[in-house]
């Protein structure tokens, strides 16, 4: 399979929406940023899920679980896949932060890759607010004729996206004052 995909679905972490909030301030306090895709934006270290009795360490082990479910499901294997986390980081775009266009690929042999974000504060509060609030995922596929076709995908809170590694993507500037909190993740299923 080639295409490059996108699943969602949604995690209920209500209960721990706040700790995770504190857990990316209280990190962000502590590291600078790395730049990657990021413009403008807080990019964490990539070791979240490595903190020992962390909310990170548990939101892994949900992710893997949702994600396996979801994969199985979507790959039509009789059993789920055991995937294995590589790598979560947390983001932070402020107003008119976004991300360059990028792909997750490691560059690591004889792995099915996938990659994802959790949606922890991302989405619109400000209902009044006629222009776009920016911050949407976009995913280019190549089309046709070689055309790039564009996937636009508007980020709801509690929303788990996978797609492939290789999939090209970008976010687009938050428009808001409010932080873009999200937490984005690499997997892989050993073949
Ligand atoms: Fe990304």
């Amino acid at each position: 399979m080639s295409k490059n995909v996108l699943i969602v679905s949604s995690i209920n972490l209500d209960t721990c929406k706040q700790e995770l909030s504190e857990g990316i301030y209280l990190e962000k306090l502590k590291e600078f940023s790395i730049k990657r895709s990021n413009e403008g934006g807080w990019h964490s270290h990539y070791k979240l899920h490595k903190i020992p009795s962390s909310i990170f360490n548990f939101l892994a082990e949900e992710i893997l679980e949702i994600s396996s479910h979801l994969l199985k499901e979507y790959l039509s294997n009789k059993n789920s896949p055991k995937l294995k986390m590589t790598q979560l980081w947390a983001n932070i775009n402020k107003k008119n932060d976004w991300n360059s266009p990028h792909n997750h690929i490691s560059g690591k042999k004889n792995r099915s890759e996938w990659s994802g974000v959790y949606y922890l504060d991302c989405e619109n509060t400000d209902k009044d607010n006629e222009k776009s609030i920016g911050g949407e995922l976009i995913i280019f596929h190549s089309g046709p004729k070689g055309v790039v076709e564009k996937h636009f995908h508007t980020p709801k809170n509690g929303q788990l996206i996978i797609f492939r590694s290789n999939a090209l993507h970008m976010v687009t500037p938050n428009n808001t004052n409010k932080d873009r909190i999200s937490i984005a993740f690499n997997l892989y299923e050993e073949l």
